[in-house]
């Protein structure tokens, strides 16, 4: 057992985001896309499935809850780190473009994966990895180096990300993502650009890690079967398109 099982306190049914009436619109190249989030709810410690096609919105969504993009609308946007009653009022931070307090927040609180790693070519395995750490302040104990054999990382540590594999940059991604323990990660196709075998092993040791540190977790991606195996809630969603071909709508149903 190692220390990384030291995890956070479970409050299960206790909701980490609470959203009504969410609205994301965009525009590019004369096409309308609108993503709209009526009611949603996700729970402390739940692992969440957002599976669909190219262009549905997965990653609106998925950077709206990591506070990156700004809501066009939203009735209610709760953050709730700990669970708890009392929640962040995000959308009161956008609505008074607070970014450097939602930057913090999003530090703090959330590990983000992103489909193809964003490591910095420049800094060791070990530095990527005690990023999020180092961000925080947080010190320099056993967390990376337990991280990192979890990870199957542990020969690589000193190496620059350019001598890696695909697969082993994505697995120092998801160790900067959880190494400083945030209350959720959220992962956005992050085993896409890897053969369909790996693609595999990497979610299933990325879920794997998250159940044993008990974070919540939201992974986008477009294959569903795999996912399914490893217990996530899957996402329902509605996409349409207008007759014209001008507008796209995903409306997002929980
Ligand atoms: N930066 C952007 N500016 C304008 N429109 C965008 C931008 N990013 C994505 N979109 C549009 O938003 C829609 C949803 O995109 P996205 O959330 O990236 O979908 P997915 O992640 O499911 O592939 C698409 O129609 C896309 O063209
Ligand atoms: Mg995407």
């Amino acid at each position: 057992m190692s220390e990384l099982q030291v995890a956070a306190p479970r409050h299960d049914g206790a909701p980490i985001y609470q959203l009504r009436d969410v609205i994301k619109t965009r525009q590019s190249d004369g096409i309308g896309f609108q993503l709209r989030v009526p009611q949603l709810q996700i729970g402390l410690g739940e692992k969440i499935a957002l599976i669909g096609e190219s262009g549905c919105g997965k990653s609106t969504l998925l950077d709206m809850l990591a506070f990156i993009l700004e809501p066009s609308q939203a009735a209610r946007f709760q953050f709730h780190p700990g669970g708890g009653r009392e929640g962040l009022n995000i959308a009161d931070h956008w609505r008074h473009a607070r970014r450097n307090r939602l930057g913090d927040l999003r530090s703090q609180h959330i590990g983000y994966v992103m489909q193809t790693g964003g490591l910095l070519p420049y800094l060791s395995v070990r530095q990527n990895m005690n990023l999020s750490r180092f961000v925080q302040g947080l010190p320099d104990d056993d967390t990376v180096t337990d991280l990192a054999k979890e990870l199957g990382l542990s020969r690589h540590l000193d190496l620059k990300p350019a001598a890696l594999s695909t697969g082993e940059r994505q697995r120092v991604a998801i160790g900067r993502a959880l190494a400083h323990k945030p209350s959720i990660v959220i992962a956005d196709e992050p085993t896409a650009s890897l053969d369909p075998f790996a693609a595999e092993k990497i979610m299933s040791l990325f879920i794997g890690l998250v159940e044993e540190l008990n974070i919540t977790v939201i992974v986008a991606s477009h294959a569903w079967r795999h996912i399914k195996r490893l217990g996530l809630r899957r996402l329902a969603h509605q996409t349409r398109r207008t007759s014209d071909g001008k507008l796209t709508e995903t409306v997002v149903t929980g």
